[in-house]
């Protein structure tokens, strides 16, 4: 397994894991048995669990596991993979940040954007390899 699909493997569900926590809190508050202030949590738990743990899995995997070229740099331009999964985390942190300082609403716009990048960069470096075999 290549070293980004391992780090993006891990921060995955380092992500699986907090929003996993966050939605059974979300979930004890729809039962009655936390306080409705906790429905503030929901924002946190959707980008988590979307971005930080669904998305980050798939393209981590899909580095790993997508045919690879037969020359060198084989997995493709590594250096804008790492590109993607920093910004890819970046925009997941920014986007928690938003949700809890309402008075920076710049965040949000950002954050957003950060991710779009990040996901553009790493459909960039994933694109060429998606291929038949033998091609
Ligand atoms: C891959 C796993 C998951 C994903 C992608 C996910 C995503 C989402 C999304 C997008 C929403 C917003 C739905 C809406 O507003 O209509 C949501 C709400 C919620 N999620 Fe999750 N979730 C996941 C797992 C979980 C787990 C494991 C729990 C509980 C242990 C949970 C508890 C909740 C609760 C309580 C809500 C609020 C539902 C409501 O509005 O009544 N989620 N989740």
């Amino acid at each position: 397994m290549p070293r980004l699909t391992v780090w993006m493997v891990r921060a995955a569900l380092l992500q699986l894991g907090i929003g996993v926590t966050l939605g059974m809190l979300l979930l004890s508050t729809k039962g009655g048995l936390l306080d409705p202030r906790f429905w503030l949590l929901l924002g946190s738990h959707i980008e988590l669990m979307v971005f930080g743990w669904l998305m980050q899995f798939a393209l981590g995997v899909a580095y790993w596991i997508l045919p690879r070229h037969t020359h060198e740099p084989r997995h493709g331009n590594t250096r804008l993979g790492w590109v993607g999964f920093v910004l890819m985390n970046a925009g997941v942190v920014l986007i928690l940040a938003s949700n809890w300082i309402p008075d920076l609403p710049a965040l949000h716009p950002v954050g957003r954007l950060v991710e779009l990048v990040a996901a553009l960069a790493l459909v960039w470096v994933l694109w060429p390899r998606v291929k038949a075999f033998g091609m």
